[in-house]
Formats: structure tokens, C-alpha cells, sequence
């Protein structure tokens, strides 16, 4: 997508031929900032510290680190190694695993001398995949936006599509494109009128953060939420549809997201307002038969008693909201149950979020 006219991707190959570069994500909507990752613990730290997030990002940095560890030691140890340490960096995303699960069946059957070379293109391929799976997402997500815009005209509205979105599932989130937002751009492009309703997303606000600044450098209309606004907007009949990433959805369709988009799509069962989640095929865990056995990561208490926020004089600082010492709590996911899902918006299309719904879109997984 383009920051003021510049196309960019979230991560790509340096000049040098071989060091990654990423948009350093805990720095926005303050100051664009590129990192470069170097070593297979700069790719991990990357990840740990959320200066990359969202499900396929994550996949795609872990893929660029088993390059960058190929081409420092390409060693059977080293491949082993490489392995461990990027997938324990964080547990809930199944992208990190399908990344690093594929590198490692492409590289453990070569001789380490060809390792490096071949895990850089497969890099480069699973960030090439992942773009266009989210264009195609964006295609089928548009879909939905269209045809409730058809029906709000019929009924003679000159109102645009409301649509509420949770966390960031934009083009930050993926390599290009995002899920979620995808539909909204493609929407957007094609000249139908929206507007986005985005959740703060505390407690690290990647609807303030990076959903604002997304939509804002792409010229989406959008309003920015506390992320107890939901419920009362779908009451008031000021929602049209929800639309939300994902980062774990398993065989039954169950979907683990963002923490709070549970609480969201039980105001929108509760409204009748269609709750969409969308999402690129690596993020369906075929193991996992139900979302109670998704793991869902704890973070430190300090993202939840601390925030930081640019000062009126333009620096930036962190401050405490509550009191000095108070414990807290920091679940970074929940698991939406299936039938609270109007439909799975995937790159071959949508469907019911059911196991058979799954398999009619990706039969070769019966
Ligand atoms: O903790 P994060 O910021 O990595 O969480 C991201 C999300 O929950 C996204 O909604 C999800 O990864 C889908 S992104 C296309």
C-alpha cells in the first residue's frame, strides 16, 4: 500500500541483497521508522516485541529469519536451532508455525551449501503468497460491503456502509493488502462509500495506533472508538457489519482474535448486525479441532498499567494509569465460538464458519 505515495510492503529484502528490512510497528503512528534484522535473534526479537505483529507478518519475519540463519550457519544445528527459536516467540498465531514448518521440509532435505539461497527465495515466495491471498480476500470481502450498500440505496439511504473493525487485520498485519481492511480497500477503491468504526483495541491499541493510521494515509473515513462503544453503535443501528482478522481458526471455525472480539460479536449476534471474519488459508489450524485448545498468550502486566502516547510538545511518554504496584491481567487473545460468525471470508471465497463450510472451500483437507 502507499505511505504518502511511496508503495511499501511491511517487510523486504534490503539493497545489500540479504538483510531484512521491517517498519518498525511500536514506533507508529508517531514516527515511520525502517529497522533492519540481521541475525535470526533480531528476526525473533522482532516478533517477541511486536515491532512486527499480526498473524502473517509474523510467518513471513520467521521466514526471513531461517534465511538469515541459513546464511550464518547452515548446519543441520543451526536449522534445529533457527526452528526453536523463532517459534517460541509467540504461541497464538499458526502462521509462525506454518512458516517455519515449510522452510524447514524445503531446506532439511538439501545440503547445508544450497541452504541459504533457497530459504531467501522461499522467503520472498511465502511473502509473495501471502499478497496475493489477501488481494483475493479483499476481492470476495468487498463482495459483502457491496451488496449492503445495494440494500441501504434500495431503502433510499445516501449513508455510507458502517463497518466495525477490532486490532489491526491491515496491510501492517500481513505483508500487503491485510485481511479485514483488505475488503475495506477494495471496497473503498471501487467507490463505495464507507466508513470505519475502530476500536482502540487496548491494552496495546492497534485500532488507535495502526487501523487509524492505515485508513487515514489511505483516505478511508473512519472514527475512532473506545472499545466499549460497540455495543451501543449496533444498538443505535450505526453498524452494518463487523469485520475482523484472525489468528487462529480452527477445523470447527472457531476463531481466536484480538481480545475483546468475542465481546463484539456477541453485541452483534445479540443486534442481528453480520459479524465476517476474515482470513488467509495458513491461519486454519486443520489439527486443532476446536478453538478451547487454541493457546492463548499472556503478556506483561506493564502493557496493561502503562501507556504511552505523544505529549502535547511532540515527545513521546509512558505513563501509569492505575495504581503503583497494582497487579494485572494481560490476555491478548479470545476464542469467538463458531456460531457466533455470520461467515469466513477466505481467499477461495466465503463460507459458513463450520467445519463443512472449511471443507467445501478446501476439500483437499478432508
Ligand atoms: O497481537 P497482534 O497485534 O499480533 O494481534 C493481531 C490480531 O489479532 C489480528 O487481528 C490478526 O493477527 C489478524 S491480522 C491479518
Amino acid at each position: 500500500m502507499n505511505i504518502d505515495g511511496k508503495p511499501y510492503r511491511s517487510i523486504w529484502l534490503a539493497d545489500d541483497g540479504w538483510s531484512v528490512e521491517i517498519i518498525d510497528q511500536t514506533q507508529l503512528p508517531h514516527t515511520f521508522a525502517v529497522r533492519t534484522l540481521q541475525t535470526v535473534q533480531d528476526a525473533a526479537t522482532a516478533i517477541t516485541d511486536m515491532q512486527v505483529r499480526g498473524a502473517p507478518l509474523i510467518g513471513a519475519t520467521a521466514a526471513y529469519g531461517m534465511a538469515l540463519a541459513m546464511r550464518e550457519d547452515a548446519t543441520d544445528a543451526n536449522l534445529d536451532s533457527a526452528y526453536d527459536r523463532l517459534s517460541g516467540t509467540r504461541p497464538t498465531a499458526v502462521n509462525l508455525r506454518c512458516a517455519l514448518d515449510n522452510m524447514r521440509d524445503v531446506l532439511g532435505g538439501l545440503s547445508p551449501a544450497t541452504r541459504a539461497d533457497t530459504a531467501y527465495h522461499r522467503a520472498a515466495a511465502i511473502c509473495d503468497e501471502d499478497v496475493g491471498i489477501n488481494r483475493a480476500i479483499g476481492e470476495h470481502g468487498a463482495e459483502h460491503i457491496v451488496r449492503l450498500w445495494h440494500e441501504k440505496k434500495n431503502g433510499s439511504s445516501t449513508q455510507p456502509v458502517n463497518i466495525l473493525t477490532h486490532c489491526n487485520a491491515g496491510w501492517l498485519a500481513t505483508v500487503d493488502w491485510g485481511t479485514a481492511l483488505s475488503a475495506i480497500y477494495v471496497a473503498h477503491d471501487e467507490g463505495v462509500p464507507v466508513h470505519v468504526w475502530v476500536d482502540e483495541t487496548r491494552p496495546r491499541n492497534q485500532g488507535a495506533a495502526l487501523t487509524a493510521w492505515e485508513l487515514q494515509k489511505h483516505g478511508v473515513p473512519f472514527t475512532l472508538i473506545a472499545d466499549n462503544t460497540g455495543g451501543h453503535l449496533m444498538q443505535a443501528g450505526l453498524v452494518d457489519l463487523c469485520i475482523t482478522g484472525t489468528d487462529r481458526t480452527t477445523r470447527n471455525g472457531d476463531v481466536a482474535n484480538k481480545i475483546g472480539t468475542y465481546l463484539k460479536a456477541l453485541a452483534a449476534s445479540d443486534n442481528g448486525v453480520p459479524f465476517y471474519v476474515a482470513l488467509p488459508s495458513p491461519t486454519i489450524d486443520w489439527e486443532l479441532s476446536a478453538g478451547g485448545d487454541i493457546p492463548i498468550e499472556q503478556r506483561g502486566a506493564d502493557e496493561v498499567t502503562l501507556m504511552t502516547g505523544q505529549a502535547a510538545d511532540g515527545s513521546i511518554q509512558t505513563v501509569r494509569i492505575g495504581p503503583e504496584g497494582a497487579p494485572a491481567a494481560n490476555y491478548a487473545f479470545d476464542v469467538t465460538p463458531a456460531r457466533l460468525i455470520t461467515g469466513l471470508i477466505t481467499d477461495r471465497g466465503t463460507c459458513g464458519a463450520s467445519e463443512a463450510g472449511l471443507l467445501a472451500l478446501y476439500p483437499e483437507r478432508a
